[in-house]
């Protein structure tokens, strides 16, 4: 029977049975603060283990739906340009699609022409083939409204970031027709690191540099200590819980 004459739900199912050898692999809810899955696969640089790539690193594992596609193309090409800012901030990132090391490996060249870079350089990060898409269903990222000319639903744009303890802290899903802001992704990774080492959270849109909010839990006598030139913000409510401070240093 041709995959297109399956309907997706019954496919997604298939690959479900298929790939669902115990419990433990089916698709359930990832839950922030705990533990991301640990698998090996094979990619453009040879079979890897996650955990063990990432060492002591943070990972940030993000995902496409097709190799020479067009929304991926610039995607994977912006992240070749972004390589400095990535091991500024001590993040090895891993890219992953359904289709195999050899097309990856060829598409490559596309991708390091688009970013500009020379033909000659090695390509700057793993690109993982996830074939039989176990991993990519382990992450719930199966989109059932985009699908391939065979009917086939397609894996979603979904970035994992993943911290030195190989703890899951943040996720953002795509669908295909929407390519990614590398942008907003550095951003995140620059409020995750310092409120990760600072009794601190960002506010809405903040911008590395920017002002940041004293955490509710910490006592004001602490941090006065902690915290030069803080303010709170006066709110109709009387209550003290906008404390404004100034960025404390993100580290690397
Ligand atoms: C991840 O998998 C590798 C290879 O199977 C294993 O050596 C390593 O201990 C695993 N890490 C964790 C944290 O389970
Ligand atoms: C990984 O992919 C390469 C390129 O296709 C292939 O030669 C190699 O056998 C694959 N390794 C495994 C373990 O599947």
């Amino acid at each position: 029977m041709a995959l297109s004459n399956v309907t997706p739900v019954l496919f997604h199912l298939i690959c479900l049975l298929a790939h669902a050898i115990s419990a433990e692999d089916c698709p359930k809810m990832l839950l922030l603060g705990t533990e991301f899955p640990n698998f090996t696969a094979n990619s453009t640089e040879g079979v890897i283990n996650l955990h063990e790539y990432l060492g002591d690193s943070w990972g940030i594992l993000f995902a496409h739906p097709a190799d020479f596609t067009p929304v991926c193309t610039t995607e994977l090409a912006r992240v070749v340009k972004l390589m400095p800012e990535f091991e500024k901030r001590n993040v090895k990132v891993i890219g992953m699609s359904p289709d195999k090391v050899e097309n990856h490996q060829s598409w490559a060249k596309d991708i390091k022409m688009y970013a500009g870079v020379s033909e000659d350089s090695s390509f700057p990060y793993p690109i993982i083939a996830d074939e039989d898409r176990s991993i990519s269903i382990k992450l719930n990222m199966i989109d059932m409204m985009e699908k391939n000319k065979e009917g086939v639903p397609l894996t979603a744009r979904g970035v994992f970031i993943i911290c030195p303890k190989k703890l899951f802290r943040l996720s953002i899903l795509y669908p295909a027709t929407t390519g990614r802001n590398f942008n907003e992704i550095l951003r995140v990774v620059d409020s995750l690191q310092m409120t990760d080492k600072h009794p601190v959270a960002t506010p809405v849109d903040w911008k590395a540099g920017e002002s940041v909010m004293i955490q509710p839990s910490l006592p004001q006598e602490k941090a006065n200590e902690l915290f030069a030139g803080t303010h709170t913000v006066t709110l109709p409510s009387g209550k003290p819980y906008m404390r404004m401070a100034p960025q404390p240093a993100i580290p690397n």
